[in-house]
């Protein structure tokens, strides 16, 4: 839902709009036109953004409660009032301490700081086989570790396809053509719309994706046990990174055209 809409002036007191979940983050867009967005968030005492990036600059404005921010390694309180710029690709994390309620800006779209080196590309493409060959356990694994320390996601997913096992076979079919085709991101293009369509369907935001690449991550560990090597968790870091980009920036496009 957008509260406003762009070409028709419009104003609001952000504190009226302010709504915190019991758990995790509410997210508002305020107002979006083709160059900018502007979203409330409201995250609950206790929420945590795993580290990521945005290829987008973006402005935070605290409005009120208390919190952390980590933006390229530097620790940045956030109190009511505190303004603060992160360029387009700066790792940043956020803690809430308190409710904290934030408006962010999203501006200029600047292309990601870097692909994946080829030495990430070799070493994703040799464990293709053991992500084809326990996929699914991998997978389920995953979904189970993510429930379990994330609750809160539980209802944006259809718990049929969970419990027959489909939703974890689609995943480990889209994870396998990624490491797959890691270096020919064009040819995964239909699969990432088919996805990404679906993504929009049902409201995924691209603050989700540290939580799903860090239990990807550990289920991957998990199954894998001594072939998931530091260097090959390195590597799928990386990877996971990069795929949570596309699909960050394909949905961005698809929420702008149908709201
Ligand atoms: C790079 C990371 C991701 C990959 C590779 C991925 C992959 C997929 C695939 C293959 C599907 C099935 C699409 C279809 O039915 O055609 C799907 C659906 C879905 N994904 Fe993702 N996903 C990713 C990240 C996320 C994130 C961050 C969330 C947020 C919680 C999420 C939530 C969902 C939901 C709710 C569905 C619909 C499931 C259902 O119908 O029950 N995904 N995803």
């Amino acid at each position: 839902m957008t509260v406003a809409t762009a070409n028709h002036s419009f104003n609001a007191t952000l504190q009226d709009l302010i709504e915190y979940p019991a758990q995790g983050i509410n997210s508002k867009v305020l107002l979006k036109d083709n160059n900018s967005q502007y979203s409330l968030f409201c995250l609950a005492a206790g929420t945590e953004i795993d580290e990521h990036t945005s290829t987008r600059n973006a402005v935070i404005t605290v409005i009120e409660g208390k919190g952390n921010l980590n933006l390229e390694g530097k620790e940045i309180a956030l109190t009511p009032g505190v303004f603060i710029f992160m360029a387009a690709n700066a790792p940043h994390a956020v803690q809430a301490q308190e409710n904290l309620s934030f408006t962010l800006a999203l501006s200029e779209h600047l292309p990601p700081k870097q692909g994946v080196s080829q030495k990430t590309i070799d070493i994703v493409k040799s464990t293709a086989p053991v992500i084809k060959q326990h996929g699914q356990k991998i997978t389920t694994r995953m979904y189970e570790i993510m429930f379990d320390t994330h609750p809160e996601v539980k209802a944006q997913f259809d718990m049929s396809a969970q419990a027959n096992g489909t939703q974890p076979a689609k995943l480990a079919t889209a994870v396998y053509s990624y490491a797959t085709h890691i270096d020919d991101l064009e040819s995964l293009k239909a699969m990432v719309d088919k996805i990404a369509h679906r993504h929009v369907q049902t409201h995924v935001l691209p603050e989700q994706y540290p939580i799903v690449g860090e239990c990807l991550l550990q289920a991957i560990k998990d199954v894998l046990g001594e072939a998931a090597t530091e260097e090959v968790m390195t590597a799928w870091a990386k990877a996971y990174q990069v795929l949570a980009e596309v699909f960050i920036n394909r949905e961005q496009q698809i929420y702008q055209n149908v709201s």
